[in-house]
């Protein structure tokens, strides 16, 4: 890859130890995806759940800091294991603390959640940035028009550097539409875009997608559905709406000019056959309700009070909204919070059913009205999976029994 000399004296160390080990982790990977240089990246978001990195990980993030590393450029920071309020930690839960801590005196905002765009956190059109956490790239490649690859650890590299090499989604050509998907059926609500975003994610690969015919603009919650899910079953960065996302003007925009490869109908068949594929729980007793995959916004939260209805939550059941910390906030002046823990709802904030060390326990039965986390709940805890939507999974909850 082609350096700058102040590139170069980082990578040769002539920075310190942090900035050295985050150009060796940056030029590897764009030698190994054909990158001609590197590109200054402007704001990072870090996956830090301690499940994941254990104590390899705390004592990396420990170390950098010891060594100085500083972040160079805004870093967020996605949904830790642990509600970072809890009292008498066990020790691996203070090790995730510490791990955000660690991120703390480099410089992140501990905003500990998957769904940073609720928070505010919103690159612009153009913007070159490195985001991890495969759920948030799709919504800032597709929404905001900004540019990600999906990054993983990398993104802590290019939080110290400020650098990203530059291939993948930071690439015009990159960026085109290669499949259409004909949207035949109507979808709205976010568990009808969550079934959408996993059958796009199925059927694209590796491809980006376009969808046509989606009859109105999604609205933040849709998008964030559709996003979290397209990119659990898919591997893209990216999808383009025709007429709606920023890059997509139209359809032939969308596909930059050429024909798809490939193309499929989506109509309410398709969707059926993907609840079906989501969904291996049939009719009866309930044990877990998870409301807030990827974390719920205010309007979620209140909605979520409304249907509620002033019924309260079967004692068999475990009933749970994840969001984030801000928005808890939020809830709380307004008096949200208070209705859905009075009627024995559990409002998590900074973790989830599944990124926690308390996680859904194996075999569960888990209603939720997101399709990422049936998968996600599926594969980590072998739980069955009900999925319908928040009225339904609300529903369940006060009654502690799955009716559809
Ligand atoms: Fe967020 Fe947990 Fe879902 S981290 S995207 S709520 S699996």
């Amino acid at each position: 890859m082609k350096l700058t000399a102040d590139q170069q004296a980082m990578l040769d160390g002539e920075k310190g130890w942090p900035l050295q080990i985050a150009m060796q982790m940056l030029t590897a990977v764009g030698a190994a995806l054909d990158a001609p240089d590197m590109v200054p990246v402007t704001s990072t978001h870090l996956v830090i759940d301690g499940t994941a990195l254990g104590e390899a990980g705390r004592d990396f993030l420990e170390r950098l800091v010891d060594e100085g590393g500083r972040f160079s450029i805004p870093a967020s920071i996605n949904a830790i294991a642990v509600d970072r309020t809890k009292a008498n930690m066990s020790t691996v839960e203070q090790d995730q603390i510490r791990m955000l801590r660690a991120c703390e005196k480099m410089g992140a905002l501990p905003s500990c959640s998957c769904n940073p765009f609720i928070q505010g956190i919103l690159p612009t059109f153009g913007e070159h940035v490195a985001w991890s956490e495969s759920a948030t790239a799709p919504f800032v490649n597709s929404v905001l028009g900004a540019r990600t690859n999906r990054e993983g650890a990398t993104a802590v590299a290019s939080a110290l550097t400020g650098l990203a090499p530059r291939c993948g989604m930071h690439l015009d050509e990159n960026r085109r539409g290669e499949i259409l998907l004909r949207i035949e059926t109507g979808i709205s609500g976010v568990d009808r875009f969550s079934l959408l975003g996993a059958l796009a994610g199925r059927l694209a690969g590796d491809r980006i997608p376009v969808l046509d015919g989606i009859k109105s603009t999604p609205n933040t919650d849709e998008y964030v559905a559709f996003g979290a899910a397209f990119a659990i079953h898919g591997a893209a960065a990216m999808f383009h709406i025709a007429g709606v996302t920023p890059e997509s003007p139209d359809l032939q925009a969308a596909l930059g000019g050429g024909a798809p490869v490939e193309e499929f109908v989506i109509d309410e068949a398709a969707i059926s056959g993907e609840h079906a594929a989501t969904a291996n729980g049939t009719m009866g007793a309930v044990d877990i309700i998870s409301i807030g995959c990827p974390h719920a916004s205010i309007e979620q939260l209140r909605d979520a009070a409304a249907l509620l209805n002033e019924g309260h939550a079967s004692c068999d059941v475990r009933f749970y909204i994840h969001t984030n910390r801000s928005t808890w906030d939020i809830a709380k002046a307004e008096g949200v919070i208070e209705v859905l823990t009075s009627a024995g709802v559990s409002v998590t904030a900074d973790n989830c059913a599944v990124v926690s060390y308390d996680r859904v326990p194996p075999g569960a039965r888990l209603a939720t009205n997101s399709a990422k986390m049936a998968l996600f709940a599926r594969s980590v805890s072998d739980a069955e999976i009900l999925f319908g939507t928040t009225a339904d999974c609300i529903a369940a909850g006060i009654s502690g029994f799955w009716r559809s």
